[in-house]
């Protein structure tokens, strides 16, 4: 039975990266019906919203959404649909695997990480304030609530994907109260899942061992702001935003990104790689239990790059046509 999800093709490169990421899906053999809605900076214009309740409606129905990249402009009154959608959908969990592809970033290559960032609470909950002139405080909100079901995501993810470590990032040496409380939530989680290592690691210490030996650290779970920084780390070690794929994971609904922007820089010229969207298509097909689809794209992805196809922003000379059509002949034979 073909899944019906929803489609946000997005602004700039999203609806050429959408387009290719639907190419190749359709290779992998997955039944999908899309249900095209979309969002952003051009809608804002005939809409005045970035986000028409039918894109919310259509998310809570299908529980399931990829979205390209969308642009919020600039001026009153338009938040961010990123933050809109996490805040309206509870989608808690942002978890980014941090994966080299072959000869992209040679210094790198074997990386295998993923990232699981909280992603409602943290310095991120907007609370500040000026206390007097000159005096400005930031609220960071952490909820036993939030650790432990970020902490439980973690560790699910970890067995489901046949991890072998769970690593806490924290800075509990110094917050005591807050990071503690996050330690001492992922201990408790810890005990009930002992088939996963339990690892303990400062943020510090944690960006030092990324660059090291980022294998080690297997699956990181962190905090909102911890985890936005390392995470864009990550993206640099394994070759840059074309890559890096992304999941903002609520127990009712999923919203599946690539973690660029709208690129406006080339938007329209033909050239934007379509990896890191097509990457959380593969995540996405996981999602949905499609695992033998999943693993011929990651398959296919693989055959690309070790044949060479690549496009300009890793020093390749395909196009976005040319590389989905390359991608999308190897994801049929895999
Ligand atoms: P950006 O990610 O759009 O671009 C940064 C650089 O990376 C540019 O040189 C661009 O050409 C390149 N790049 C990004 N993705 C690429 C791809 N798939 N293939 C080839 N090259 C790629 O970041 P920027 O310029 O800071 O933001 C532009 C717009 O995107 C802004 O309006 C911002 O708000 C929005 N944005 C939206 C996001 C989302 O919807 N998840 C995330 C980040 C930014």
């Amino acid at each position: 039975m073909a899944h019906t999800i929803t489609l946000i093709p997005g602004d700039g490169i999203g609806p050429e990266v959408a387009a290719a990421t639907r190419t190749v899906l359709e290779a992998s053999g997955v039944a999908i019906e899309w249900e095209v809605l979309n969002a952003g900076a051009e809608v804002a214009e005939k809409r005045g919203t970035t986000l028409p309740d039918e894109v919310l409606e259509s998310i809570r129905k299908n529980k399931v959404a990829l979205k390209g990249p969308i642009g919020t402009p600039i001026g009153k009154g338009f938040r961010s649909v990123n933050v809109t959608l996490r805040q309206a959908l509870d989608l808690y969990s942002n978890v980014r695997p941090i994966r080299s592809l072959p000869g992209v970033e040679p210094r790198f290559e074997g990386t295998d990480i993923v990232i699981v960032r909280e992603n409602t609470e943290d310095l991120y909950a907007g609370l500040e304030l000026m206390i007097m002139p000159g005096i400005a405080q930031s609220i960071k909100l952490i909820t036993e609530r939030g650790c432990t079901r970020i902490c439980e995501y973690a560790f699910e993810y970890a067995e489901r994907m046949k991890r072998k470590r769970v690593s806490v990032v924290h800075k509990a040496n110094i917050m005591k109260l807050s990071d503690g409380l996050l330690l001492e939530c992922f201990r408790k989680v810890a005990r009930a899942h002992p088939t996963i290592e339990p690892a303990e690691v400062i943020v510090d210490a944690c960006a030092m061992q990324m660059v090291k030996n980022a294998n080690k650290l297997d699956v990181i779970v962190t905090e909102n702001l911890y985890g936005d920084i390392l995470s864009d780390l990550g993206a640099g070690l394994v070759g840059g935003l074309g890559i890096v794929p992304g999941a903002n994971i609520g127990v009712d609904a999923a919203v599946f990104e690539a973690v660029h922007g709208t690129a406006p820089d080339i938007a329209g010229k033909g050239l934007a790689n379509p990896t890191a969207l097509v990457q959380s298509a593969t995540m996405m097909l996981y999602h949905l239990g499609e695992v033998d689809a999943a693993r011929k794209m990651e398959r296919g992805l693989l055959a690309t790059f070790a044949r060479g196809v690549r496009t300009a922003d890793l020093g390749g000379t395909a196009g976005t046509a040319e590389f989905t059509e390359a991608l999308a002949n190897e994801v049929a034979r895999a």
